[in-house]
């Protein structure tokens, strides 16, 4: 038999290192989260060779006697928590007491460290968890620590180590990340020597989040902030113009901690959803403030994951702060009306809208935008609604407004029509070009959804009806969802088997295009299985009928239509993106104008 052993302190350290030190930007963690723990006001981080060969942490803390220098390097050693009752109340980073053994048991380590009660401070030299000195010396109020050649004795995680400057530039987000967390705190970083950042404490948030987000976003931040009896958020979030690749310019902090947390980030998509395309992140740095028996921050030697107790209300708060914040804040086109929008218009103008560009441009496939739009009046449901169709063009025309009266706007000038495809127009700042696609896209969508929540939804019958002839599994889906999709307006019955006939279909269909939204939307959620919620496949169909039903680029517009166009546009909740998340309208300011043309400089 084997025989059981307690393993030696310096291998329990090495263990400990393996899950507390990933990579050098961990050292920068754990080193600042001490120094900001032990109460300092400027601290300072120098790196060389991507952390591999240095990384010093320097600050004016409270600093450390000679007794707990020493026995701060001891494993389960901390000044944090004392009793089980305060793990579950951590008001500090620390509090697992094994950042500094784990770090000096696979480098070599010094520490020097004064308290304002001694004139003296101390030095003590460890080589892979070795005290090999310990000393008096000279040195001023606060702590320094120098981690030199990290994973010297641990080859296999030195080899994991990536280049330099990959390893730089995790140490600069995890420095980035500090700093907007503890924006009263100096923090100056060097890199082989040479001055990088330098956050002065007198930054303010704002100020802080320009410096780490970029000055390019200074203009395209929106200030967030919620509060309730168990809550408050507060931050800033970009504009849904401004996005990146990935999320690492999402900076998530609970209770000051920098910290990874997926239901937050989903929550913050939630809040951002139909503003931002798939696959492109925003930016931000979202504060959480909740009482500290609320989250859990024991969940990973990393101290980066956290679980919150009432993980749904916060989420929930999130996305609200979120998208009230940016439906609030958003560059909305109603600026450029000096007239304020009343309700009486919203309707009638939004009708007209949709029968000019039916009439006009595009007999056919626009004959269902043209049913969608009387849809959305009290008009008697038809079968056939191409004949209905025609007359009530017909009877529009009469009413058609003049040219120059479509033509001039207070405050959006209407220029015309470009490419076939876009909307060009000058407004008080300089020139908007509209995507007429995209923005009849979003007004579909919304009145789909008006439709949708308040019964209305009508359906067309189809003349010939038409099958389906489905897989076993998305038979199954089908059948489950049939109610659902005939509130819709899909009307679809089982036809024996896994076969089923579609009778009607949403009257802004176009019936050829309708049976291919069902099976897309069968697809997405066998695909996403248990992802898929019935609201998120409903948001689908909405998005997938918004897109089927809106005029295309390429169709010419008169002035009339573009200016019923941009009149519906602006009594939309949120006229800046279409249902996809792309954007409708791009601005450019006379600034940037004359910036282009040399004028200024
Ligand atoms: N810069 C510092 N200034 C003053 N005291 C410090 C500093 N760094 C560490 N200490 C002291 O050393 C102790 C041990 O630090 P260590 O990082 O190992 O553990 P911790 O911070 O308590 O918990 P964790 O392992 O979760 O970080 C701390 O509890 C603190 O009392
Ligand atoms: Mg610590």
């Amino acid at each position: 038999m084997t025989t059981i052993r307690i393993l030696p302190e310096l291998i329990s350290n090495q263990i400990a290192a393996g899950e507390v030190v990933q990579r050098p930007a961990s050292v920068v963690k754990e080193l600042v989260e001490n120094s900001i723990d032990a109460n300092a006001t400027q601290i300072t981080i120098e790196v060389k060779k991507g952390g591999k060969s240095l990384i010093r942490v320097s600050d004016n803390g409270i600093g450390l006697s000679k007794d707990d220098a020493l026995l701060s390097i001891e494993r389960y050693a901390t000044s944090k928590i004392f009793t089980t009752q305060d793990l579950f109340c951590i008001s500090t980073f620390g509090f697992r007491g094994e950042a500094l053994p784990s770090i000096a048991s696979i480098s070599k380590f010094t520490l020097v460290t004064r308290t304002k009660d001694t004139d003296i401070g101390t030095k003590i030299d460890i080589v892979g968890g070795k005290i090999k000195n310990v000393s008096d010396v000279g040195a001023p109020v606060g702590t320094m620590m120098d981690v030199n050649h990290l994973f010297f004795n641990t080859p296999a995680r030195k080899k994991f180590l990536k280049s330099d400057n990959t390893e730089n530039s995790h140490i600069a987000d995890t420095i980035a990340g500090m700093a907007l967390g503890n924006s009263h705190i100096q923090f100056r970083y060097f890199l082989n020597n040479s001055l990088q950042k330098n956050f002065s404490s007198s930054q303010s948030l704002f100020q802080r989040s320009v410096h780490v987000l970029g000055r390019d976003v200074a203009d395209k931040l929106y200030k967030i902030e919620f509060e309730d009896a168990f809550i408050r958020i507060h931050g800033y979030c970009s504009n849904p113009s401004v996005t990146r690749s990935t999320s690492s310019k999402i900076f998530l902090f609970v209770n000051n901690r920098l910290v990874y947390d997926r239901g937050l980030i989903s929550a913050i998509f939630q809040g951002y959803k139909g503003r931002v395309m798939k696959g492109r992140f925003p930016l931000g740095v979202f504060f959480v403030d909740i009482a500290f028996d609320q989250v859990d921050v024991n969940v990973h030697p990393s101290k980066k994951e956290i679980k919150f107790f009432n993980s749904q209300q916060v989420y929930q708060a999130m996305c609200e702060t979120i998208a009230r914040s940016l439906s609030r804040a958003q560059e909305n086109i109603k600026v450029y009306s000096k007239t304020p929008v009343t309700p009486d218009r919203t309707s009638k103008k939004s009708i007209e809208t949709f029968e000019f560009f039916n009439e006009t441009f595009h007999p056919e496939g626009m004959d269902k935008v043209a049913q969608s739009s009387m849809d959305w009046q009290t008009r008697p449901i038809v079968g056939k609604f191409g004949e209905i169709n025609k007359d009530f063009v017909k009877e529009q025309m009469w009413h058609k407004p003049s040219l120059p009266q479509a033509r001039t706007r207070d405050g959006l000038k209407i220029i015309g029509q470009v490419m076939g495809t876009y909307i060009l127009a000058e407004s008080k700042e300089g020139i908007v070009l509209i995507d007429q696609h995209a923005a009849h896209e979003r007004i579909v969508y919304e009145k789909l959804k008006q439709r949708y929540f308040s019964l209305k939804v009508q359906s067309q019958n189809l003349v010939v009806p038409e099958t389906l002839e489905l897989n076993f599994k998305e038979a199954d889906f089908l059948s489950s969802i049939l109610e659902d999709l005939k509130s819709l307006g899909f009307i679809i019955e089982p036809f024996g088997g896994s076969t089923f006939v579609v009778k009607a279909v949403p009257s802004i269909m176009d019936e050829k295009q309708s049976t291919l939204v069902i099976i897309e939307i069968l697809e997405t959620a066998l695909v996403k299985k248990d992802r898929f919620s019935k609201q998120d496949w409903l948001e689908k169909c909405l998005i997938l009928m918004a897109c089927h039903g809106a005029i295309r680029a390429n169709l010419n517009l008169g002035h009339t239509e573009i200016e019923k166009l941009i009149a519906d546009l602006e009594l939309c909740e949120n006229p800046c993106h279409c249902p996809h998340g792309r954007p409708i309208m791009i601005n450019w300011s006379k600034k940037e104008i004359e910036k282009l043309f040399k004028r200024l400089v």
